[in-house]
């Protein structure tokens, strides 16, 4: 195995291992052929069975006692987690989705990873204003209740940070799900269709470009083609039916489906146009990929197709033994809806096509699984994603032969994790 070695792991969030032992000895002990290790017989004084547990016994708590409800407290290690040592700042720094403990496809409000450029900005939403401006015959300026007049739409769009996996590009790093992918969420929007406000103030035939600029600290400004933004942009206000989370905008953010999270511009205030992009810091300094020949890529705004394994992953041990295993991963592309994600167990010998579930949308993540009779043998577990216009996702070898090694950005590589016999699971890389 062509391993590279791992540099700086973090192993914050990785579960201790004692539990798993105690549980794989009885399983192995139980003998041959039983397919779920942990299902326990009838019988046997378990304790969890005889004994009348207080939740049995004593009234709960009552309707308001949660006026806004949380989870469980047995689920408080399903958190955003950061990385301290990847900035100096948490005012400009990100975190990111516990992707491993999440099923379906869409990423509750709490959980969806953060990236600010100034800290969360802190806006009264009945003080803020939206202009519009450059090359239009009326300038505007709406309010919050003038935008919730617009016709609104729903619509559920993943948003990937083009730095996503970006620790990745020299070899395995991060070992976690979390770490390595996790700045990606998924969740439905509720706004308008950024044609109907431009239209409003009506579009000159001159004007190409839109600026879209924030009203945070950073005053994050984008460029994006006026094409893409009457297409399928919308301002969105709510995200899973309610009011956007601070952290995620609010009161209002820009959605640009399938494009890198950078242009979705949190705490929107201002849309520009005019007939050449602004050359803004955030598409010339940053989110440009330097290629080996000193040159680099720009405007490489689409998110391309990829998918990874969220369980087992270094995260996520198999606590169970041998037996029945749920292999389980999501998949996405920014050029539409996802066709096929193939998994292999055996490092890329043999692939078999995953089970995909739930809704299949346009620009969402999607989930997929692979039930998988364990025998207990090493796995080097890969997905490998390809969507409906055709792309299919590539090794890391194959993107470093096209990108070379200097590059941060779009790292949409195969991710191989390596489970190891007693359960624990690492990142590795093999192709
Ligand atoms: N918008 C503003 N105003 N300020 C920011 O710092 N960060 C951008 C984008 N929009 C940012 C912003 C980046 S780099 C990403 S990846 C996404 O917001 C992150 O969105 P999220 O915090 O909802 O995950
Ligand atoms: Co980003």
């Amino acid at each position: 195995m062509k391993s590279r070695s791992q540099r700086g792991h973090t192993t914050s969030g990785v579960p201790a291992s004692p539990a798993r032992r105690t549980l794989l000895t009885g399983a192995l002990a139980s003998g041959a052929g039983l397919v779920l290790a942990s299902a326990a017989r009838a019988g046997g004084g378990d304790p969890a069975i005889t004994e009348v547990k207080d939740w049995n016994k004593v009234l709960g708590t009552g309707v308001d006692d949660r006026p806004y409800g949380n989870p469980s407290p047995h689920e408080k290690n399903v958190i955003r987690r950061n990385v301290p040592w990847l900035t100096a700042d948490p005012k400009s720094s990100v975190n990111f989705t516990p992707l491993h403990e999440l099923d379906g496809i869409i990423t509750p409000n709490g959980l969806c990873f953060e990236r600010h450029h100034s800290g969360v900005a802190d806006v009264d939403p009945a003080q803020q204003r939206h202009m519009v401006n450059g090359l239009v015959d009326t300038p505007l300026v709406f309010t919050m209740e003038d935008i919730k007049r617009f016709p609104r739409t729903n619509r559920i769009y993943f948003l990937e940070c083009a730095a996503n996996t970006g620790m990745e590009w020299r070899g395995a790093q991060l070992n976690g799900c979390q770490y390595t992918h996790g700045m990606v969420h998924c969740v439905m929007y509720t706004g308008v269709s950024l044609r109907h406000i431009l239209e409003e103030a009506g579009i000159k035939t001159n004007a190409r470009w839109l600026l879209a600029e924030g009203a945070d600290a950073a005053a994050m400004t984008r460029s994006i083609p006026l094409d893409k933004a009457l297409d399928d942009c919308l301002v969105a206000f709510k995200m899973n039916g309610e009011a956007l989370r601070p952290e995620q905008g609010y009161p209002l953010r820009l959605v640009v489906p399938g494009w890198e999270g950078n242009m979705w511009v949190k705490w929107l205030r201002r849309l520009e146009l005019g007939d050449k992009p602004w050359q803004q810091r955030e598409e010339t300094s940053k989110y440009t990929d330097l290629l080996e020949n000193g040159k680099a890529r720009r405007f490489t705004w689409v998110m391309d197709v990829k998918s990874v394994i969220t369980s087992p992953s270094p995260q996520a041990p198999v606590r169970h033994g041998r037996g029945r295993m749920v292999i389980t991963g999501l998949a996405w592309s920014g050029n539409g809806k996802i066709k096929r994600v193939d998994v292999t167990v055996d490092g890329g010998r043999n692939w078999r096509t995953a089970r995909l579930d739930g809704p299949s949308l346009n620009k969402a993540l999607h989930r997929f699984y692979v039930d998988l009779d364990w025998d207990g043998s090493e796995l080097l577990v890969q997905s490998r994603a390809m969507d409906e216009e055709g792309f299919v996702q590539p090794t890391k070898e194959a993107l470093r032969a096209a990108r070379g090694e200097n590059s941060i950005y779009h790292n949409n590589g195969i991710q191989t994790w390596q489970v190891k016999t007693d359960g624990t699971v690492e990142n590795v890389e093999i192709s």
